[in-house]
C-alpha cells in the first residue's frame, strides 16, 4: 500500500480565510498555514507572481511601484478572483504530490453569509486550481467541529468565529445551523481601529503591519484595572511634520481604539441569543459559548464578552486552526457528516 500511496490523490480541506489559508490533507492533518497574500511584479502592464503567503505578507505596505502585494480575500469571500485562484493553485501545488495520477477532492469552508455568486466563485477557483470535485462547508459548522463541540447532539451549541474579515455567530443543533449571523467585523477592523485612533489622538500614521503587531502583543478588549496596563514603543510618521516619530502606546489606549469592534462583536452575540428559540437558548446559558478564529486571542475578549452577555465563554484550544481542523474532520468523517458538505452535484 505504502509504495503506491503517492500515486493516489490526497484529498484536501482548505480554510480559505481573509487573513490566513490553511490546508489539511486527509490522513495527515494541517500541512500548510500561510497568510492569504500574493505579491506580483508588474512590468509594462504584465504581472508575474513574485511571492505567495508568508513571503508576500512581509511585502504588504512596503512595496515599491513595481511590486503589488494583494490580499485576494476580503470579509471572508473572494474580492479578487484571479489573484485568489493564483494563490489557491500555488498552495495546492506546494502540498500536492506531483506524482499523483488523479486530481484531489477538495472541501472548502465558506462564510455562512456568502451569497450564491460568492459560493460559485470559490467553487470555480478550486476546480480550476486542479480539484476533481469541490465541496463547500459552512464556516461556523467547521469551527464548531474543530473546537470539539458535540454538534450532532439535540442541544443548542453557540460558536463565535472571529476571523480577519468577519465574525460569524451561529447556533447549531442536530448537526445543522439553527441561526447564524455574519457581521463584517474582525481582526482587520481592529487594526483599522488602532490606525485611526493613533491618527486622531497622536497625529501618528502607522501601517497595517504595525497595527496588527500592537493588537497581537498588547491588544485588549477591556480597560486594564489600573487604568493604563502595559505599554509599547511604536514608530510611525508624524502627520504634522512628516518625519518618523516614536511614541508610547498603552493598553488603555488600545482598549479605547478597539472599543467599537469589540462592542459590535458583543452585540452580534446578544442579537443571536434573542433570535434563538427558548429551549436552545437555555442550553447555551448552560453550556456557554465557544470562541474560535484568530480574533478569539485578543486579550480579555472572553472576559469582556462574559461581562456583557452574562454567558460562560470558552476560547477554543487552537483558535487559528479550528476551522481547518473542522473542515478536515468533515473530510475524514464524510460518511457521518455528509449532510454538512455541499457538492452541488
Ligand atoms: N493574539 C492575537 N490577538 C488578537 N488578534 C489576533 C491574535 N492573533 C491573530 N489575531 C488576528 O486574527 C486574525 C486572523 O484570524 P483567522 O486566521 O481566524 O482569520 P481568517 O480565517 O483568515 O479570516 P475570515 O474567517 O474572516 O475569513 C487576524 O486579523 C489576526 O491579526
Ligand atoms: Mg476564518
Amino acid at each position: 500500500m505504502r509504495l503506491f500511496s503517492g500515486l493516489f490523490s490526497a484529498d484536501m480541506a482548505i480554510d480559505l480565510g481573509t487573513a490566513n489559508t490553511l490546508v489539511y490533507i486527509r490522513g495527515k492533518g494541517i500541512v500548510l498555514n500561510e497568510p492569504s497574500v500574493v505579491a506580483y511584479h508588474v512590468k509594462d502592464g504584465v504581472k508575474t507572481v513574485l511571492a505567495v503567503g508568508e513571503d508576500a505578507k512581509l511585502m504588504l505596505g512596503r512595496t515599491p511601484g513595481s511590486i503589488e502585494a494583494i490580499r485576494p480575500m476580503r470579509e471572508g469571500v473572494i474580492a479578487d478572483f484571479d489573484v485568489a485562484e493564483e494563490m489557491i493553485k500555488h498552495f495546492i501545488r506546494k502540498v500536492h504530490r506531483r506524482t499523483s495520477l488523479s486530481k484531489p477532492k477538495i472541501i472548502v469552508c465558506v462564510p455562512h453569509g456568502a451569497t450564491p455568486v460568492e459560493k460559485r466563485a470559490i467553487r470555480q477557483s478550486v476546480l480550476s486550481a486542479g480539484a476533481r470535485r469541490a465541496g463547500l462547508i459552512a464556516e461556523p459548522i467547521a469551527a464548531a467541529i474543530g473546537a470539539g463541540m458535540p454538534i450532532t447532539d439535540p442541544t443548542g451549541n453557540m460558536v463565535v468565529d472571529i476571523g480577519g474579515g468577519t465574525t460569524e455567530v451561529a447556533v447549531l443543533s442536530l448537526g445543522d445551523i439553527v441561526y447564524a449571523r455574519s457581521v463584517r467585523v474582525g481582526g482587520d477592523r481592529m487594526d483599522e481601529g488602532i490606525i485611526s485612533y493613533l491618527r486622531r489622538q497622536h497625529n501618528l500614521l502607522i501601517g497595517e503591519a504595525t497595527a496588527e503587531r500592537i493588537k497581537t502583543s498588547i491588544g485588549t478588549a477591556r480597560m486594564p484595572d489600573d487604568g493604563r496596563g502595559q505599554a509599547l514603543m511604536i514608530r510611525g510618521r508624524d502627520l504634522l511634520n512628516g518625519v518618523p516619530k516614536e511614541t508610547e502606546i498603552t493598553q488603555a489606549q488600545v482598549a479605547e481604539a478597539l472599543a467599537e469592534p469589540v462592542q459590535q462583536i458583543c452585540e452580534a452575540v446578544m442579537i443571536a441569543l434573542e433570535a434563538t428559540p427558548p429551549d436552545l437558548a437555555a442550553d447555551i446559558v448552560d453550556r456557554g459559548v465557544m470562541l474560535t478564529g484568530g480574533g478569539a486571542l485578543l486579550g480579555d475578549l472572553d472576559l469582556a464578552l462574559r461581562e456583557q452577555t452574562g454567558l460562560a465563554i470558552t476560547v477554543a484550544d487552537e483558535p487559528l486552526r479550528c476551522v481547518a481542523i473542522g473542515t478536515g474532520k468533515a473530510l475524514e468523517f464524510e460518511n457521518q457528516l455528509r449532510h454538512v458538505i455541499d457538492y452541488d452535484s
